[in-house]
Protein backbone atom coordinates (compact mmCIF):
# COMPACT_ATOMS: atom_id res chain seq x y z
CA UNK A 1 0.00 0.00 0.00
CA UNK A 2 1.67 3.22 -0.95
CA UNK A 3 0.88 6.30 1.92
CA UNK A 4 -0.66 9.20 0.60
CA UNK A 5 -0.21 13.32 1.66
CA UNK A 6 -2.45 15.72 1.93
CA UNK A 7 -1.49 19.52 1.89
CA UNK A 8 -2.73 21.19 5.46
CA UNK A 9 -2.95 24.85 5.66
CA UNK A 10 -1.08 25.87 9.26
CA UNK A 11 -1.79 29.60 8.78
CA UNK A 12 -1.65 32.54 7.14
CA UNK A 13 1.78 33.83 5.75
CA UNK A 14 1.36 37.18 7.87
CA UNK A 15 0.63 35.89 11.01
CA UNK A 16 4.67 34.74 10.85
CA UNK A 17 6.07 37.91 12.60
CA UNK A 18 9.65 37.66 11.07
CA UNK A 19 12.54 35.19 10.60
CA UNK A 20 12.31 32.46 12.98
CA UNK A 21 10.63 29.10 14.31
CA UNK A 22 6.76 28.45 14.78
CA UNK A 23 5.07 25.03 15.98
CA UNK A 24 2.33 23.77 15.54
CA UNK A 25 -0.01 20.36 16.04
CA UNK A 26 -2.04 18.27 12.94
CA UNK A 27 -3.03 15.80 14.60
CA UNK A 28 -0.63 13.44 16.71
CA UNK A 29 1.88 14.92 14.02
CA UNK A 30 4.18 18.30 15.69
CA UNK A 31 5.42 20.38 13.16
CA UNK A 32 8.31 22.79 12.54
CA UNK A 33 8.04 25.91 10.26
CA UNK A 34 10.69 27.89 10.10
CA UNK A 35 10.87 31.99 8.36
CA UNK A 36 14.10 32.30 6.97
CA UNK A 37 14.85 35.26 4.12
CA UNK A 38 11.58 34.85 2.90
CA UNK A 39 11.31 30.88 2.52
CA UNK A 40 9.42 28.76 4.58
CA UNK A 41 10.53 25.42 5.56
CA UNK A 42 9.19 22.34 7.82
CA UNK A 43 10.77 20.09 9.63
CA UNK A 44 9.11 17.12 12.39
CA UNK A 45 9.28 19.49 16.07
CA UNK A 46 10.67 16.35 17.34
CA UNK A 47 14.12 15.59 17.84
CA UNK A 48 15.24 12.29 16.55
CA UNK A 49 17.23 11.70 19.50
CA UNK A 50 15.17 11.79 22.86
CA UNK A 51 11.86 13.69 23.35
CA UNK A 52 12.26 17.70 22.66
CA UNK A 53 10.92 20.56 20.63
CA UNK A 54 13.00 21.51 18.28
CA UNK A 55 11.30 25.41 18.57
CA UNK A 56 12.49 25.54 22.07
CA UNK A 57 15.53 25.59 20.65
CA UNK A 58 17.74 28.18 18.81
CA UNK A 59 17.96 28.91 15.13
CA UNK A 60 21.36 29.75 13.55
CA UNK A 61 21.30 30.46 10.46
CA UNK A 62 19.57 27.57 8.73
CA UNK A 63 20.66 25.09 11.74
CA UNK A 64 18.14 24.33 14.51
CA UNK A 65 19.76 23.32 17.82
CA UNK A 66 17.97 20.77 19.85
CA UNK A 67 17.26 22.43 23.54
CA UNK A 68 17.99 19.07 25.21
CA UNK A 69 21.58 17.73 24.19
CA UNK A 70 22.47 20.21 21.74
CA UNK A 71 22.02 18.24 18.08
CA UNK A 72 21.53 20.71 15.41
CA UNK A 73 19.58 19.68 11.53
CA UNK A 74 19.81 21.76 8.99
CA UNK A 75 15.86 23.19 8.38
CA UNK A 76 16.01 22.11 4.42
CA UNK A 77 17.18 18.91 4.78
CA UNK A 78 16.07 17.55 7.85
CA UNK A 79 19.83 16.10 8.12
CA UNK A 80 22.13 16.12 11.46
CA UNK A 81 24.50 18.66 11.32
CA UNK A 82 25.65 17.90 14.95
CA UNK A 83 25.32 14.96 17.05
CA UNK A 84 24.78 13.05 19.38
CA UNK A 85 21.48 12.99 16.92
CA UNK A 86 22.51 10.39 14.67
CA UNK A 87 19.01 10.48 12.54
CA UNK A 88 17.78 12.86 10.80
CA UNK A 89 14.46 14.63 11.15
CA UNK A 90 11.59 14.57 8.90
CA UNK A 91 10.97 17.20 6.43
CA UNK A 92 7.89 18.42 4.80
CA UNK A 93 7.43 20.22 1.49
CA UNK A 94 5.76 23.69 1.79
CA UNK A 95 3.59 26.31 -0.39
CA UNK A 96 1.98 29.19 -0.46
CA UNK A 97 -1.10 29.67 -1.59
CA UNK A 98 -4.07 32.24 -0.85
CA UNK A 99 -1.90 33.84 1.54
CA UNK A 100 -1.75 30.51 3.73
CA UNK A 101 1.48 28.16 4.39
CA UNK A 102 0.33 24.90 3.61
CA UNK A 103 2.53 21.63 4.74
CA UNK A 104 2.08 18.14 2.78
CA UNK A 105 2.01 15.54 5.38
CA UNK A 106 1.35 12.26 5.18
CA UNK A 107 -2.30 11.07 5.75
CA UNK A 108 -3.07 8.88 9.11
CA UNK A 109 -5.18 6.21 8.78
S1 LIG B 1 16.76 15.31 22.54
FE1 LIG B 1 17.60 16.55 20.99
S2 LIG B 1 19.73 16.27 21.15
FE2 LIG B 1 18.91 14.97 22.67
Amino acid sequence: MTATESWIALCRLDELEGDGMFPFEVGEQRVAIYQLAGKIYATDNVCSHAFALLTDGWLDGNLVECPLHGAQFDVATGEVARGPADCAVATFATRIREGLVEVKLPDRS
